[in-house]
């Protein structure tokens, strides 16, 4: 295999920063072991004393964010997005991508952020659906994946058929990198193809090999049936499985695999190990008219999240932008490109978990936060003057569709204000039927629905609520064929609608009903991304 490892010594090279960043997020299903691993992690890098450390005070996880709780904590609404620490000469972000109930869509776009990603599974458990959606977004951008498959302290699925899944389910190819040595109340240690040892469940080193078969001659190994058993299952991978490339990985197209437990802080270190020395550099952003390159030297950067700072008095809100280029400090005025309006950037920061310091340099890859009036929107690209664009920050279809019922029709104005607005800010996508006038908001997540809610409420002062509309999926349709694409809007024309941009959107009342306009309708495309404005 040709692994490149730490232990060689890889040169990291000093005269450029940002080739020292590793910007990336953890995608998984709830209850994979996401906040588990991020302590341990954050642990293993020596950026906290002891996992643990990154949970509230109140035993509640600030690792974790949940809105309606930091609502309360006016403040601290940012806590967890970015955590940025040091590591073996490097600099890691690490973006949270939430889950649970306050999934939404800023859970998907903070992935155009990242330049990789660890997608941890459940070793019981195998490919669940958030893990499925959260990966679907990775291809989109062709990120490169490290896979840790967790809990294997517990009993779960064989390698082999955990393997296998994954690869099915995702059509991905997948290369061991490090494997167990037996589950559970079995579990004896990993055989780690990169450093080429074999460990004890401690992590301790207790053989090493050049070829797999020289472990044949450790009596120690040999004695333990479930060694021989871990090793068989291993050459079986190993002869079914295409071997690492790093190109390869970089180009999103094979997945390292190490099987682990977060819990038990095994394989951690191994797993900070493939980041710093597989995760890629900051690579470089699509845009218009030309892709940015992280060593350009002018600075730019975009905005993939914006998130309201609960001082609804003062609409303070920090716009989350990831560098691109150049080296951005502290003061520079930066053009916002939609707009074509200069800001002088004073008070950008940087965030670690609850903490937050002012950001006297950043360069491309990392993350930087700036309070805003609201004069930032996700999808705004901010360069030193130049008219860049950079794209690929989409819109999901939403997959929770709702009319919204106003309860003092004296405010029809003020809603539509708060609805462009937030839309424009990212917490929901707004839509108007092309039959009547209804207003249709659309989300990925329950949650955003109850955000939407009280800040409209509360910022705009119109009570809102929302009702179901009988649909339950969302397209946006596109055809080569302009003539087929009126013919599909005027056969359909109770089911559809329009988006912010007056693209057009087909709604469903169920995926049966959307497969079923598929078959119908071949010339025509169904999207379930379509990039911002
Ligand atoms: P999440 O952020 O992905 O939702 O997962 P989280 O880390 O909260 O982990 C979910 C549950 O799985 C937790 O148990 C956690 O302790 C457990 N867990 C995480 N990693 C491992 C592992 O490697 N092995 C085992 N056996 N368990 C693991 P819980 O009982 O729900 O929460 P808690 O009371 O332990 O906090």
């Amino acid at each position: 295999m040709t692994f490149t490892t730490a232990a060689e010594g890889l040169p990291r090279p000093t005269a450029e920063p940002f080739r020292l960043r590793r910007t990336f997020a953890i995608i998984s299903h709830p209850d994979a072991g996401k906040t588990t691993l991020t302590e341990r992690l954050l642990a293993a890098a020596g950026a906290i004393q002891q996992a643990g450390m990154v949970r509230g005070k109140s035993g509640t996880r600030s690792t974790r964010s949940d809105w309606m709780e930091m609502e309360q904590q006016r403040g601290i609404s940012i806590t967890s997005s970015v955590m940025t620490f040091e590591y073996d000469g490097l600099t890691l972000n690490l973006l949270d991508t939430p889950g649970h109930s306050d999934f939404s869509e800023d859970t998907y776009r903070t992935l155009t952020a990242v330049d990789a990603a660890i997608m941890v599974i459940d070793a019981a458990k195998g490919i669940e659906s958030q893990t499925l959606k959260l990966f679907e977004v990775c291809r989109l951008r062709d990120i490169p994946i490290i896979t840790f498959i967790n809990k294997i302290d517990r009993e779960g699925l064989a390698p082999l058929d955990l393997i296998d899944e994954i690869q099915d389910k995702l059509a991905l190819d997948l290369t061991p990198a490090l494997w167990p040595i037996g589950q559970g109340v079995d579990f004896g240690g990993y055989i780690d193809l990169v450093e080429k040892r074999v460990l004890n469940p401690l992590g301790k080193p207790i053989a090493e090999f050049e070829a797999l078969d020289d472990l044949l001659d450790v009596q120690e190994l040999v004695d333990n049936p479930t060694f021989l058993t871990a090793l068989e299952t291993l050459e079986m991978a190993r002869a079914m499985l295409p071997e690492f490339d790093l190109e390869t990985f970089q180009q999103g197209h094979l997945s390292p695999v190490l099987f682990g437990s977060a819990l038990k802080g095994i394989s951690v270190a191994e797993l900070l190990r493939a980041l710093g020395d597989w995760g890629p550099e900051p690579r470089p952003q699509p845009a218009l008219p030309s892709p940015i390159a992280p060593d350009e030297k002018k600075v730019s950067g975009f905005v993939f999240k914006v998130q309201a700072n609960m001082d609804a008095n003062h609409r303070d809100r920090i716009a989350f932008v990831r560098l691109c280029s150049g080296t951005f400090t502290r003061g520079m005025r930066l053009k916002n490109v939609r707009s074509g309006k200069d800001m002088a950037v004073s008070n950008p920061m940087f965030f670690f978990g609850n903490n937050r310091e002012l950001a006297e340099e950043a360069v491309a890859g990392d993350i930087v936060g700036i309070p805003n009036h609201g004069t930032l929107s996700v999808g705004d690209t901010l360069t030193e003057g130049a008219n860049i664009n950079v794209t690929g920050i989409p819109n999901f279809a939403p997959e929770i569709i709702r009319r919204v019922r106003l309860t003092d029709h004296m405010k029809t104005k003020q809603m539509a204000k708060a609805l462009s607005d937030l839309s424009e800010e990212g917490v929901t996508q707004v839509f108007r039927r092309m039959m009547g006038s209804d207003w249709i908001v659309g989300v990925v997540g329950q949650l955003q629905l109850e955000v939407l809610a009280s800040r409209v409420a509360k910022e705009y002062g119109v009570p809102i609520a929302f009702e179901p509309l009988g649909f339950e999926v969302a397209r946006w349709v596109e055809s080569d064929d302009p003539e087929e694409l009126k013919r599909f809007i005027a056969a359909q024309k109770t089911n559809m609608a329009e988006d912010r941009a007056g693209a057009p959107v087909f709604l469903a009342q169920n995926s049966w009903w959307a497969d079923r306009a598929k078959q119908d309708w071949p010339k025509i495309r169904f999207l379930t991304t379509k990039e911002r404005h």
